[in-house]
């Protein structure tokens, strides 16, 4: 019992500290973390680069408001838009902010029109970012949701039949995660860009758990050649500290106007420069190499593993599933082998480890799952 509202079903575990892939909980206990916060601490727990960066700017200002310029913030704004299609940046606190602030933007820049969004996806909590989250179990019991949202299926051929003039946006993770893993193929990805230029329509990637590297490259978009006219960003982006970003490419650079919106802690110098550490660390071909070489390892692992018929990855996102129980098997998985992982639907497990996890650490990992599931 605790004081908590009652949103979420946790384990009866209480974290204490944490270093790189590993927990530690309140009786001095290790685990070995395979989720990263879900895909947040990409960095690893406590990075001495961004512990530092957070403590010399705690030290020195926190908070001042979007009435003025400071200087982490300008400094990681750039930096984002010079390492993607981007030439602004709007930032908020969270993923789900950061799709309502790119939902705003589409319907100015088309006033009225229809966004559409993939039966499977995530894209938050709040009623903006639901609306666009066409899960029946979620949705429901929030109903009347915000009007003007078209779930289709997430194929080639559907994104064509859907996008019209009516069509202000494509919302969509180039990797469905929440719902397991499903990587999108690039058809899906460049079908939707042709549909949204044949009407004007906007194309925004939801990268809040694909980008920071998380698939091996620095946005999970790069590879396909697919450039979208904006990506929303959280999670990974600042090192473990809350802080999400709209990226606008130039199509829409121009559409916000002063007061079209806005967040008060948005953009801090305290989250920003946590999220310049964090871009430090991760934004290094040689790390982001590794990803791709260290995600083969552990796909190619669970692929060996008992009872796993299905095995989706890309990059260090791996989720396979089981002839078992995922859930109970995540539970034992935490509480009988410390191995932290998460069950993302009755026959669907997730990894998700941070970055920075070496070849001994996938192999562990792989151990002790393999008795759970023997
Ligand atoms: C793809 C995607 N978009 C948006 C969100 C929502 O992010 P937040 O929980 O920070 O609001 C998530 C969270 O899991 C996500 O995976």
């Amino acid at each position: 019992m605790s004081a908590l509202a009652n949103t979420y079903a946790r384990f009866p575990v209480e974290f204490a500290s944490g270093s790189g892939c590993v927990l530690v909980d309140s009786e001095g206990v290790e685990y070995l973390d395979f989720l990263s916060g879900v895909a947040v601490c990409n960095t690893g727990h406590c990075h001495p680069h961004v512990v530092s960066a957070i403590q010399e700017q705690a030290g020195r200002l926190m908070h001042v408001s979007n009435l003025y310029f400071n200087a982490p913030m300008v400094r990681l704004a750039e930096r984002l838009c010079e390492r993607s299609f981007g030439e602004a940046v709007f930032f908020c606190n969270s993923g789900a902010e950061a799709n309502e602030a790119a939902l705003k933007l589409v319907r100015k820049a088309k006033p009225r029109g229809d966004i559409v969004v993939f039966h499977g996806a995530f894209h938050g909590r709040t009623y903006g970012a639901l609306s666009a989250t066409p899960q029946e179990s979620k949705q429901a019991p929030f109903a009347p949701l915000v009007p003007g949202f078209r779930p289709i299926a997430p194929d080639a051929d559907a994104v064509r039949a859907a996008v019209d003039e009516q069509t202000a946006a494509v919302l969509m993770e180039p990797v469905l995660g929440e719902s397991g893993v499903h990587p999108l193929p690039d058809e899906v990805l460049r079908a939707a860009r042709e549909a949204c230029d044949e009407v004007g329509a906007a194309l925004v990637f939801d990268e809040v758990q694909t980008g920071m590297g998380r698939t091996g490259t620095l946005w999970a978009h790069e590879p396909s050649g697919v450039v979208p006219d904006a990506m929303t960003l959280a999670k990974g982006l600042g090192g473990g500290f809350p802080i999400g970003a709209l990226v606008i490419g130039p199509r829409l650079a121009d559409v916000f106007a002063p007061g079209d919106h806005g967040s008060t802690f948005a953009g801090g110098p305290l989250a920003c420069a946590a999220a310049n550490a964090a871009l430090d660390v991760l934004d290094d071909e040689a790390l982001l190499s590794r990803v791709r070489d260290l995600g083969e390892r552990l796909a190619e692992g669970v692929r060996e593993l008992p009872r796993v018929y299905q095995v989706r990855a890309r990059g260090l996102m791996v989720a396979i599933d089981v002839e078992a129980d995922a859930p109970d098997v995540a539970r034992r998985a935490l509480l009988e082998r410390r191995l932290v992982i998460n069950a993302t639907g009755p026959r669907t497990l997730r990894f998700l480890p941070p970055l920075v996890v070496d070849e001994a650490q996938i192999d562990d990992a792989l151990g002790r799952l393999r008795t759970l599931l023997a």
